[in-house]
């Protein structure tokens, strides 16, 4: 499998009411006809319906779903309910949900897994934080992260990885390009590994104070395949400047 272009993503978060839409307008007008690039956005839930309408050539994506289809589970939308409303993946295993939430990683595998079983793709996102990164094992720790959060059986299609660094997150801090280089090799040594040939064409994007300042740089390093965009997704003025590095 060849390596797909880049992916540039922008994750909301708990930001965004229905006023944002002139942004997701914004960033439609500027972006969604360049064929170079694949760009999505995850919004919150509650403007996934209202995004997908409006989002032309960009992809509309949740930040989170349930592993199950259906039943007792209070305030969780599964991932066929995220589906009708209009996305057409999930971002799935952030840090914040692992750390907020208790998501384990094989809750992530499971979730994963739906989004698959429902016919949708799947940003994975693993990513350590700063005593493991001091402790000197980040590479081991975060490749086990990647195996024990991928479902059972799977081919690459439908699938990305995000390396989010937990310290790096909406801190202004970013590591250096040969620590970046080396968790992307490493994270596509664990892909390959366990999806064979298919493994080679997963997208891995970097997530982690990336900015207008840094895109060029970062979006170069050897097997960064995209990013996964915080604070500087939330206005076109910010986002579309990353999406115009991407190579
Ligand atoms: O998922 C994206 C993210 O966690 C990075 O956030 O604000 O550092 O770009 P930020």
């Amino acid at each position: 499998m060849t390596q797909h272009k880049s992916y540039i993503v922008g994750n909301w978060k708990m930001n965004g009411t229905q006023a944002d839409i002139a942004i997701l307008k914004a960033i439609a007008d500027a972006a969604g006809s360049d064929s170079a690039v694949d760009v999505g956005i995850c919004p919150p839930s509650t403007l996934i319906a209202a995004f997908a309408q409006a989002a032309g050539g960009i992809g509309i994506g949740a930040q989170d779903c349930h592993a199950k289809a259906s039943g007792a589970h209070t305030g969780c939308l599964s991932a066929t309910m995220i589906k009708e409303a209009g996305a057409s993946f999930s971002i799935v295993g952030h840090s914040e949900r692992r750390a907020d939430q208790g998501e384990s990683d094989a809750d992530v595998a499971a979730k994963a897994g739906a989004l698959h079983e429902a016919g949708m793709g799947a940003i994975l996102c693993v990513g350590e934080t700063l005593e493991e990164r001091d402790s000197g094992n980040a590479i081991a720790i975060v490749t086990g992260q990647l195996a024990a959060s991928l479902p059972a059986s799977t081919s690459g299609d439908w699938l990305s990885v995000a390396y989010e660094p937990v310290w790096a997150i909406g801190t202004g801090r970013v590591p250096v390009a040969d620590d970046i280089a080396a968790m992307h090799a490493a994270l596509r040594a664990t892909l390959t590994d366990r999806l064979g040939a298919a493994g080679a064409g997963v997208r891995i994007l970097y997530g982690g104070s990336v900015n207008p300042g840094n895109a060029v740089e970062i979006l170069a390093i050897p097997d960064v395949g995209g990013a996964l965009v915080g604070g500087a997704s939330l206005k076109a003025e910010t986002f579309l400047p990353i999406i115009q590095a991407a190579p």
